[in-house]
Order: structure tokens, then sequence, then C-alpha cells
């Protein structure tokens, strides 16, 4: 029988909403940005985000069922994000796909947004399936995740401070670019000398999965500090490029040895970071030389979306069952 997930995300600044056949065919992926309104204040702004969910959620639905030409009483399950992120703007998609799911006798699935992030691989990739890695980075999370089964997961290693977005973000707006710095810094690197400037990178100990991102953005605010103070020209382009090599080389090799230890033949990415053109293409270099088979999702399906919440609520909904109604926003939900 098929079955139509309405998937529901407001957990950050994307209100979106989609419509997925049987988990893997997306039928339809709203996404309305409030970007150009946080961009002013140089970063999300929590309440100001979910005013703007409220005012946009039953369009971005409505338009999501129209694109899909469905209406409401063709849809079979209704999922949408209940955790990690701003708890404010997560009531605000969990409280409407909840009101949705009784006034519609449809059974209600809440989604963790991480796992939502994974989930986008099998959107982009229909013949994937577990187990396999897949590193999760955005500007919220930084995860090394073993994909056991279906819903089912294992987190092999996690940043211990800042997400590695959040990195990009921070480096950015130091060098004066906007926000979201992430693809800034990625285009500017590109005409810049990742070799210029030495960065440390964060390893941890011997054999940790682990992530530290806050010494290499403290390392590089120092560098611009004492640029300044000995009057030095700074070459944005090389601080891009050589920042954006310290992240680069530990998710790289820290990913790669994580897919190893755990016997997978697939390494999947997953995250707004994962639209990072040089991580793409050093993961895709280094999975060759190893025998490892790279997956990434485009990078509409990379950041934030409904389609990747439609896609984790079915195969939840199928192996699990529907949510209770009384589900609550989790702001650190873990996976
Ligand atoms: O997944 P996402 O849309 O939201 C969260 O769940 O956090 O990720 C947004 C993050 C931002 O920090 C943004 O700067 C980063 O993804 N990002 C990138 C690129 N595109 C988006 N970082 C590096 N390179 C990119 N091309
Ligand atoms: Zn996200």
């Amino acid at each position: 029988m098929d079955i139509k997930v309405l998937g529901i995300e407001t957990s950050c600044d994307e209100t979106s909403a989609a419509v997925i056949l049987n988990g893997r065919k997306v039928l339809s992926n709203v996404i309305s940005s409030q970007i150009d309104i946080h961009k002013k204040f140089g970063g999300v702004v929590p309440e100001v985000a979910s005013r703007k969910h409220v005012e946009a959620v039953c369009n971005v639905v409505k338009q999501a069922l129209d694109e899909a030409g469905l209406s409401f009483k063709d849809i079979d399950v209704i999922a949408a994000t209940y955790g990690p992120g701003l708890v404010g703007a997560l009531l605000v998609g969990l409280s409407y796909a909840k009101g949705l799911a009784l006034s519609l006798n449809k059974p209600f699935i809440g989604v963790n947004h991480i796992e939502g992030h994974i989930s986008a691989n099998y959107i982009a990739h229909t013949n994937l399936e577990p187990p396999f890695v897949c590193l999760v980075v955005s500007g919220g999370h930084t995860h090394l995740v073993y994909v056991k089964d279906y819903g089912e997961y294992e987190i092999i290693g996690r940043t211990r401070d800042d997400a590695a977005g959040e990195a990009y973000d921070k480096v950015a707006r130091a060098i004066g670019l906007g926000y979201p710095g992430g693809p800034l810094i990625d285009k500017l690197a590109k005409e810049g000398d990742k070799n210029a400037i030495k960065f440390p990178r964060a390893y941890l100990e011997d054999e940790s999965f682990d992530f530290s991102f806050s010494g290499l953005k403290s390392a590089v605010l120092n560098y611009l500090n004492k640029m300044n103070m000995q009057g030095l020209e700074i070459n944005r382009a090389d601080v891009a490029a050589s920042f954006q090599q310290s992240v680069v080389e530990v998710l790289v090799d820290k990913s790669i040895t994580a897919a190893k230890y755990k016997g997978v033949d697939t390494l999947c990415i997953a995250g707004g970071v994962a639209s990072n053109s040089e991580l793409r293409n050093q993961l895709e270099k280094r999975c060759k030389k190893e025998g490892i088979r790279f997956l990434y999702p485009n990078t509409i399906l990379c950041t934030d979306n409904a389609a990747m919440i439609a896609c984790a609520g079915y195969y939840d909904y199928i192996k699990y069952g529907p949510s209770k109604l009384s589900l609550n926003a989790v702001a650190s939900l873990k996976i």
C-alpha cells in the first residue's frame, strides 16, 4: 500500500513542508527561508524565527499539497520535527502538525532533526540501504553516526564545543563576510592558498572520533588581531582557505577512519556543511582511494528542508508506529 507522508520542519529559520511517497519519492518540497530577516542581526533571532514560522506555516503546507496535486484527505501520515532546535520555533511546526493530525484523524509522528538530515541521503540515492556511516555537519551539529538500520543509530563521535557550521559562521563574521558564512567562505577560499597559514587541527586523543572547533576559531581570531596590531594587510581569501583546510582535513580523516572501523562500504554526509565543495572534493578523492562509496545529497536536501523529515518520519512510522499527541518539543534532543 502506498504511504504519503506530509513532513513539516520549523526547527530553525526555514519553514518547510513536503510530501513524500513511500519514503523515497519527493512529490513536493517547499522551503520558505527567513535568512534575509536574520541577516540584519548577523544570526538567527529565536523569537523572530518563531513569529515568522507562525505567519508562514499554513501557506507553506498548502503550497506543498498543491504542488503534489493532493489535498489533506490524501495524506496518510503527518510528520514534524520535535528537536533538536530552537524550542519556540519547533513548537510552531509541532503544534500545527499535531492539530492537523487530530482534525484529520491521521497518525502523527515526531522526527529527530538529525535523523532527518541523515535521511536526505535516502531521497538522493534511492538504492541506499543501511548500514553506513554518516557525517552530519550543520550549523548546530557535528556528529559521526553509524546507521545500523532504518531508525537505528549509534553516535561514534560528536563535537565537544562548536559545530562545524557554527565555526564557519563565526570566522566569516570575523573576516567581514555576511551570514550565513559557510557558503561565502566556501566561495572566497577558492581564490586563496589553503597552505598560507598553518591553523591547528584538533584530532584530540588517539582513536577519538570526537571533534573540537573552538580552538581553531580562537586561532583565527588571534591571527586577525595580531595582523591588525602589526598594521599588516590581511589576505581574507588565504584566511578562508587555510581555516577551511583545517576543518575539512579533520572531518575527512575521522570520517574515513570511522567507516573503516565500522567495516561499512558506504560513507554519507549530510547537513548544511555537506554542501561545502572542498569537503566533497577531498572526501571524494579519499573514498576513491580507500574503495569506499561516497554519497551526498544535493544542496537543497543538505540544508534544512521538510522532505528529509517526511522521509525519516516514514521509516520511523513503519518501524515504531505513531507518536503520542502529547509529544513535546525538545531543544537538545539526542539521536
Ligand atoms: O543544516 P543547516 O541548514 O541548519 C542546521 O541544522 O544547522 O546548516 C546551516 C549551516 C550554516 O552554519 C551554514 O554556514 C553552513 O550550514 N553551510 C556551509 C555551506 N553551506 C551552508 N558551510 C560550509 N560550506 C558551505 N558551502
Ligand atoms: Zn539542520
